[in-house]
């Protein structure tokens, strides 16, 4: 039995709960064993930055756990079990929520599948016992679909939400094949007042549903999306514009293309080989892990660290003095 994992980020049965339970409804439906979590009512704090889980992968000590455990597991422990994810989150300031973020920040780079596989496979050359290996649901294909919600009336005050999201998947190497932008929520009273919103999520659904009983892996990764986008890999619409002004970079996937002014539209094409650069595809993640791991400067690279810091330890420390 396929099982499909619905995290909603929002706040208990407003949107983003209902949203994602109607679309785990419909996986139920066509029989998937779904699963509903509520982001906020776990306890997961912040990433310390320690990197301890990929100098663990590097080193071949560690199998690219966190240090810290807390709610965080009970979460992981669900994604490794599912066979897709579904998500939806409320848009905080024209993007994801602060937990939203901090559970990313969790989940990579001590979840980046370049890291666990090689981890994993020189532990396996190694001759080191399944336990002491990371998790090789890991590297499992999993499907996604994104949903992002926003209250405000104008479409841009949820502008970076969706992209945003993507921090969740791209890590894990999880396909996002739907993705759903619900803008305007705060003119109904809720979501169940929009019955075309509500038969879109039936749809995520249903989308979710082919995706993870596709025989080939073509229609497994088929985007189910309403529209195609502009960048090819991950369909988002946001670039930024290079230094140089005539080539752009998309945010959210790192695909590198040429914009053209063609009839006056706007037009990006980005070569193959830029689309697999992505950080959404294997050789784009590998590039990345491969720079760390080669060009990453060991700690100790400076000589006299302790003495330049001197200046700066205790700088600055005290409360103002001043209320004004
Ligand atoms: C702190 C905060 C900031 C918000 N900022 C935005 C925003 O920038 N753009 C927007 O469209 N909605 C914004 N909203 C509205 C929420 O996105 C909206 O209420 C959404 O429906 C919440 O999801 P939920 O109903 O699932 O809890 C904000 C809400 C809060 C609490």
């Amino acid at each position: 039995m396929k099982k499909v994992l619905g995290i909603s980020f929002g706040r208990k049965m407003a949107n983003c709960d209902i949203m994602v339970k109607h679309a785990l409804m419909e996986c139920e439906k066509a029989g998937c064993e779904v699963q509903f979590i509520r982001a906020d009512e776990l306890n997961v704090s912040n990433c310390t930055g320690c990197i301890a889980c990929v100098i663990g992968m590097v080193t071949g000590r560690g199998k690219g756990y966190c240090v810290r455990h807390d709610d965080f597991d009970i979460l992981d422990g669900a994604v490794m079990q599912s066979d897709a994810v579904i998500l939806a989150c409320p848009t905080y300031e024209t993007s994801v929520t602060g937990r939203f973020k901090t559970i990313c920040d969790r989940i990579g780079p001590s979840h980046d599948i370049t890291f666990r596989k090689a981890a994993y496979e020189e532990g396996l050359a190694a001759g080191k016992p399944a336990d002491q290996l990371p998790d090789p649901r890991a590297f499992k294909k999993r499907s996604a679909a994104l949903i992002a919600v926003g209250g405000a009336m104008t479409e841009n005050w949820i502008a970076l939400t969706l992209p945003m999201m993507y921090e969740f998947t791209f890590p894990m190497g999880i396909d996002v094949i739907d993705a759903v932008e619900y803008w305007g929520a705060m003119a109904t009273e809720n979501v169940l007042g929009s019955p075309e919103m509500m038969e879109r999520m039936a749809k995520v659904g249903r989308n979710i549903v082919a995706s993870i009983n596709a025989e080939t892996e073509e229609e497994r990764l088929a985007w189910r999306g309403d529209e195609e986008g502009v960048c090819p890999v991950c369909h988002t619409r946001l670039l930024q514009v290079s230094h140089d002004k005539n080539t752009v970079d998309c945010v959210v996937c790192g695909s590198h293309g040429t914009l053209n002014l063609v009839d006056g539209k706007i037009e990006v094409s980005f070569t193959q080989e830029e689309q697999d650069r992505s950080r959404l595809r294997w050789i784009g993640k590998l590039e990345h892990s491969t720079e760390i791991k080669t060009q990453a400067a060991p700690s100790g690279s400076i000589k006299n660290l302790k003495e330049l810091k001197a200046p700066y330890v205790n700088y600055a420390a005290k409360p103002f003095t001043s209320e004004e």
